[in-house]
């Protein structure tokens, strides 16, 4: 076990690159059962998540190759169709093998991936949207896998209930090679699909998005291999902009995407955050005089993304007033309020008064677990103080380390592979923008 050392107060100075996005490496490699070619892969951040699903699709019959941020994978040689439990239950990015395997073995049998530190994250819309196109699936709660058959998947249209991003994306890789053309309705607009269907566009598959949140995939018999290089990481960026801000620094960060972001910059700069742009790839983010208390309620894109509320706590946890984060996309993403408030936070539940919450919320509202609230209040700014702390999941575990940069004192955040999961040797990088950290082996944990 590892924690984090962390010394706080200091204003992030200098310049950092953003890496490859986690959430379209692991969608990529999951294509590349798609096809008997070999996939180059370039820009693949070094995660936890991706080795952890490279491991995956090894055990499946994967040959994978890592050279630096370059992956090749072929799976010409796949003889397992089965995602063994243990491994679905640490990946959940797992159960992404379903779409590629049923349309070209026929049969999958994968864990039920629900169940997360955000909530029970179920694949109802995945599963039944398959169904539509011909798969039987089965699940056997007695051992917790789904067993899913299909001679042969057809094209369909399919209307998802509500917004899912990976179910949008298993139905995209399964419809690439499916007889006839699958049109999806109520996909997901996140700009990671887009990355993703791009890739699949180069393996030869015939993709399109005719209107506002539709896509249209017309099957094609064979794909090829091909070379692609992975965008650059939206919730890096973000993390950088905040760290900048809450420390009352300047940070320079390369590889940028600004059009991606416009929600996070309407809010940042809102709250009184500077966003300079350098240049097409180059933003430059610094804290403004003051931070303005400023309430945020996250949705799918092109809204304020669900992964950023986290790290925008601990900053409105500095600003001057009242401010709220109504969380709408996840029905428990707020591990972290406990943690901020033993650092001194002034944060406090409530549930917001919707009209028609079963509509409302992105979520399926039977899967709400009494005593989760749907939002925070945060009153600032109050000082944060040092404490020993202990990560819960990723995008929490960002923000605790945010807290701690800005905290005084000597803060310890424990079980620092959370971060690991998303952020490619982050104390290394937050080093070289000043920051008093380091990674210290934990023995006794
Ligand atoms: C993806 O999760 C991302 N993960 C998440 O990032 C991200 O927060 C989320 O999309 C929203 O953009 C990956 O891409 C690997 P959803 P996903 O399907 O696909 C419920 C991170 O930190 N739902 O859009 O699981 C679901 O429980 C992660 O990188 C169902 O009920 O999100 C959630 O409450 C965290 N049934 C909501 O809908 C379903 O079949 C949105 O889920 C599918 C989803």
């Amino acid at each position: 076990m590892e924690k984090f050392v962390i010394n706080g107060g200091k204003p992030l100075k200098g310049e950092v690159n953003i890496s490859g996005a986690k959430n379209v490496a692991l969608k990529i490699f999951v294509a590349s059962l798609l096809t008997n070619d070999e996939l180059i892969i370039h820009n693949v951040p070094h995660i936890r998540d991706v080795f952890l699903l490279l491991e995956v699709l090894e055990h499946l019959g994967s040959k994978v190759i890592v050279n630096e941020h370059t992956i090749r994978i072929r799976s010409n040689h796949i003889h397992k169709t089965l995602v063994p439990l243990e491994v679905g239950a640490r990946l959940r990015t797992s159960s992404l093998v379903l779409g590629p395997l049923l349309v070209r073995y026929g049969e999958a049998t994968i864990p039920n991936p629900g169940g997360c530190r955000i909530g029970i994250r179920p694949i109802d819309r995945h599963i039944e949207a398959l169904r539509q196109m011909g798969a039987t699936i089965e699940y056997h709660s007695e051992d917790g896998y789904f067993y899913a058959k299909a001679p042969s998947l057809h094209g369909t249209t399919v209307t998802f209930p509500k917004n899912t991003h990976t179910g949008t994306e298993t139905l995209i890789l399964a419809g690439v090679l499916a007889k006839g053309k699958t049109v999806l309705k109520n996909a997901a607009e996140e700009v990671e699909v887009d990355d993703l269907i791009s890739c699949l566009i180069r393996m030869g598959a015939r993709i399109s998005r005719p209107a506002p949140r539709t896509i249209v995939i017309e099957g094609v018999e064979k794909l090829h291999g091909t070379e692609y290089s992975i965008m650059p990481d939206r919730n890096e960026e973000v993390t950088f902009a905040i760290a900048a801000a809450i420390t009352g620094g300047d940070v320079l960060v390369h590889s940028s995407q600004r059009n991606n972001l416009v929600a996070f910059h309407d809010v940042f700069t809102k709250a009184g955050g500077i966003v300079i742009e350098e240049d097409t790839s180059i933003t430059r983010y610094k804290a403004g005089k003051k931070l303005l208390a400023t309430d945020v309620v996250t949705e799918p894109h092109p809204g304020f993304m669900t992964d950023w509320q986290a790290p925008w706590a601990v900053l409105m946890t500095q600003a001057d007033g009242k401010s709220t984060i109504h969380e709408t996309v996840f029905e428990s993403r707020f591990s972290y309020v406990r943690q901020l408030n033993k650092m001194g936070a002034n944060i406090s539940f409530f549930d917001p008064k919707v009209p028609n919450p079963t509509e409302f919320y992105n979520f399926n509202w039977q899967d709400r677990v009494e005593g989760y609230h749907q939002a925070i209040l945060i009153t600032g700014p109050t000082k944060l103080h040092n404490a020993i702390l202990e990560m819960e999941d990723l995008r929490a575990g960002a923000t605790l380390v945010l807290a701690a940069l800005k905290a005084e004192g000597e803060s310890s955040i424990l079980k620092v592979e959370q971060i690991d999961r998303g952020y490619e040797k982050i104390e290394e990088r937050l080093r070289g923008l000043g920051a008093r950290i380091s990674r210290v082996r934990e023995d006794f944990a």
